[in-house]
């Protein structure tokens, strides 16, 4: 059942329109990620979500209440949203202890003491601090200031979750292990999570969904699989694994490059939409592409590169260089000699996007 939901939701900083009719929803529990190159609007809507940011158009939702709506003029303060939250510095208060940050905001809210040192104590405890509870968060890694943030964000028990590049200042081995630690946090709490990264590998390996942004606008919302595998357009393949991109031109029942007869597109045929467009674009994954010994896309092996379990090869097809993957016994050929190529599995893009 859908939670949080965003209806045309737009914002604008003077001229530049940082977000531009956003439309999604997001379930209870679900772990939901926005991801897209650094300025593409990621930030500024999770701050909409938030309420530290106001509207330009549109509503935002969580349930049936209404958080956002600039039709209605109506906005709810970000204290009274109850979302947890954490970003990418290190935002614990300093001259406070690691208990006192965590309790702060239940004292806020005027709990009672008893209940304030049961779920702090508990926050505490679920992100391995129960032992640090005395010192100040300056005496922590910058892993273990981030772990204050999220127990103080876990403390008041909230539904969702907002975090905006949280592991982004860690090093690579402790991002990936505190990519697991708030998986283990959502599965125990069962807080929706809506994460903000440029990483894709870490929207990949967290979410449900993911939602790829460009410019301030959606590209396409779907499992990670379905990003991977059915990229929308020739951007998300870009920004998502290793992307090869050719310039090809329709022919008879196929596609030709400037040097190779016609191809035959085989099991993978190209939607009537683009085939009424005489340039279009193949893409492919460095996996996803073989060495005939003739035929097929012909092209000349400028570098072979040995790596442990792979051979990465270089190979230029009319001027634009292919990347191909395979596994070390497979055979390939050498640096220097012609090769010939077979898209196995092509995904045709109009040259326009
Ligand atoms: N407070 C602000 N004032 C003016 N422009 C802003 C402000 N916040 C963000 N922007 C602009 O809005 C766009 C989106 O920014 P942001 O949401 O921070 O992107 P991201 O988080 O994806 O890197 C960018 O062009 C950015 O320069
Ligand atoms: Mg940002």
């Amino acid at each position: 059942m859908s939670y949080i939901k965003l209806l045309e939701v737009t914002k604008k900083f003077g001229e530049v329109i940082a977000v531009n009719n956003l439309n999604f929803e997001i379930g209870e529990g679900e772990c939901f990620s926005m991801l897209g190159p650094s300025g593409c609007g990621k930030t500024t809507t999770l701050r909409m979500i938030a309420g530290f940011e106001d509207i330009d158009g549109g509503e935002i939702y969580a349930g049936d209440k209404i958080l956002s709506s600039k039709k209605k003029g109506y906005y709810l303060p970000p204290e009274k949203r109850d979302f947890g939250m954490v970003f990418q510095a290190f935002a614990v208060w300093p001259h406070l202890s690691v208990y006192e940050n965590v309790a702060f905001p239940l004292k806020l809210k005027k709990l009672k003491k008893d209940e304030i040192v049961k779920r702090t104590n508990e926050a505490l405890k679920h992100t391995n601090l129960l032992d640090a509870a005395k010192k100040s968060p300056a005496d922590l890694s910058g892993g273990g200031k981030q772990r204050v943030a999220l127990a103080r964000a876990l403390a008041i028990n909230p539904k969702v979750m907002l975090l905006d590049e949280p592991l982004s200042s860690l090093d690579p081995h402790l991002r990936e292990e505190m990519r697991f630690e708030i998986k283990d946090l959502q599965k125990h709490y069962g807080f929706a999570i809506i994460y903000v990264t440029h990483d894709q590998s870490e929207a990949m390996a967290l979410s449900d969904r993911i939602l790829v942004m460009k410019l301030g606008v959606v590209q396409q919302i779907d499992s990670p699989l379905k990003v991977y595998n059915e990229p929308a357009n020739k951007f998300v393949f870009s920004f998502i694994g290793l992307s090869n991109f050719l310039n090809v031109s329709i022919a008879d029942n196929g596609i030709k490059t400037k040097d190779s007869g016609i191809i035959s597109y085989g099991k993978y045929p190209i939607d009537n939409a683009l085939k009424n467009q005489k340039d279009i674009v193949l893409a492919s994954r460095p996996s996803e592409i073989g060495f005939l010994s003739e035929g097929g896309i012909p092209g000349i092996t400028k570098r072979k590169s040995f790596l442990g379990e792979i051979i990465d090869y270089a190979i230029d097809v009319d001027g634009t260089e292919i990347r191909i993957q395979k596994g070390r016994k497979e055979p390939g050929p050498n640096a220097g000699e012609t090769c010939h190529l077979d898209f196995f599995h092509p995904h045709w893009y109009s040259r326009d996007n």
